[in-house]
């Protein structure tokens, strides 16, 4: 039997990822609050909900705020936090008060208002470069960076929280997210951001190294999709899950596809690989298949095209 739950509270629901989740919630006639510090999320990625939720301007780290709007909340998804890992390498002890404290408070305010389940966000990032594929979830982590140890971190409290104290703790590991609202200002955005922006300005990208690393790319959309199933399933508590399509495109690959899609005919300059790059990233989604019946339902194509029609629109 399914969960059903009325009400919801997202953090980092201002963000990529935690917008589109947001839209969804409140689509399903969900009653949802936001908690969003806006440092790296925007309110406008919630204009189409806005009249439809509860926005909270504040940090996960304020425990007295999250006491607050925790209480009477059935579900919480835990989106917020430092999402750049070169972020994480600059500021190890500041990203980890929000990624691993942050998080940390997030589960212990949902033990103490009496949550039932908690929908963390974690990463490919926990496999580090090992170079067996597809990653499956039985594979042990090879944290390479302060970002994939707060997110590993996180997914052993979850667990805890949930043997410790009963709680419906579900993690989440995605691999390459990309749509609408990704934000391709930073060098160290999403690849599939920064093409698309090139692409329309009819500039030449950057590719590190020959390109033929590939990426396992997972559309928002299906993010939302794993998302909504870890928070309903009767299977999902205690568990991890990877989030992507189990299929993997190149970087030369994709810069083809985005360059006939923007109808630009430059190519791309080639630098040297980007340090700790890893060359090749592909999910087994097998478990969450089996276990959550999460089956991607946007081919890459689609994405693509959907993506590339909100960056032109929104130049
Ligand atoms: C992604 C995650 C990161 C996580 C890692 C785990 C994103 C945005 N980042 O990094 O949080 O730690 O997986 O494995 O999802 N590239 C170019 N030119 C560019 C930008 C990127 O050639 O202008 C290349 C990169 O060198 C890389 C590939 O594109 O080989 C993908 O880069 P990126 O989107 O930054 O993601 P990951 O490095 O896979």
């Amino acid at each position: 039997m399914a969960f059903m739950f009325r009400r919801a509270l997202v953090t980092g629901g201002a963000g990529f990822i935690g917008s589109h989740l947001v839209a969804a919630l409140v689509g399903q006639g969900c009653d949802v609050t936001v908690l969003d510090n806006l440092a790296s999320g925007h309110q406008t990625n919630l204009d189409t909900v806005k009249d439809k939720i509860t926005f909270i301007k504040g940090d996960i780290k304020d425990e007295r705020v999250l006491n607050r709007i925790i209480k009477g909340c059935e579900v919480v998804f835990h989106l917020a936090a430092v999402v750049s890992v070169t972020q994480t390498v600059k500021d190890p002890v500041g990203s980890a008060l929000v990624n691993e404290l942050g998080a940390i408070r997030v589960l212990d305010a949902a033990r103490k208002n009496g949550v039932r389940r908690v929908v963390l966000s974690s990463s490919s990032a926990v496999y580090g470069d090992a170079p067996q594929l597809p990653k499956s979830e039985s594979m042990i982590p090879a944290p390479m960076s302060p970002y994939a140890v707060q997110k590993l971190t996180n997914e052993y409290y979850a667990e805890l929280y949930h043997r410790l104290y009963g709680l419906e703790a579900v993690c989440l590991r995605y691999f390459n997210v990309y749509g609408p609202h990704q934000d391709p200002s930073s060098p160290y955005s999403g690849v599939i951001s920064i093409f698309m922006l090139k692409a329309i300005n009819g500039e030449a990208p950057i590719i590190y190294g020959d390109g033929g690393q590939t990426r396992d790319f997972v559309f928002v959309k299906d993010v939302v999709q794993a998302n909504l199933l870890a928070a309903a399933h009767e299977a999902a508590p205690g568990r991890v899950f990877n989030v992507g399509t189990s299929s993997s495109v190149s970087v030369n690959g994709l810069w083809e596809m985005i360059a006939r899609l923007a109808q630009c005919r430059l190519p791309a300059k080639h630098e040297a690989p980007r340090p700790g790059d890893i060359v090749h990233s592909l999910a087994s989604i097998q478990r969450a298949k089996e276990l959550l019946g999460f089956q991607p339902s946007v081919t890459f194509e689609e994405g693509l095209r959907l993506t590339f029609a909100w960056y032109r629109q929104s130049k």
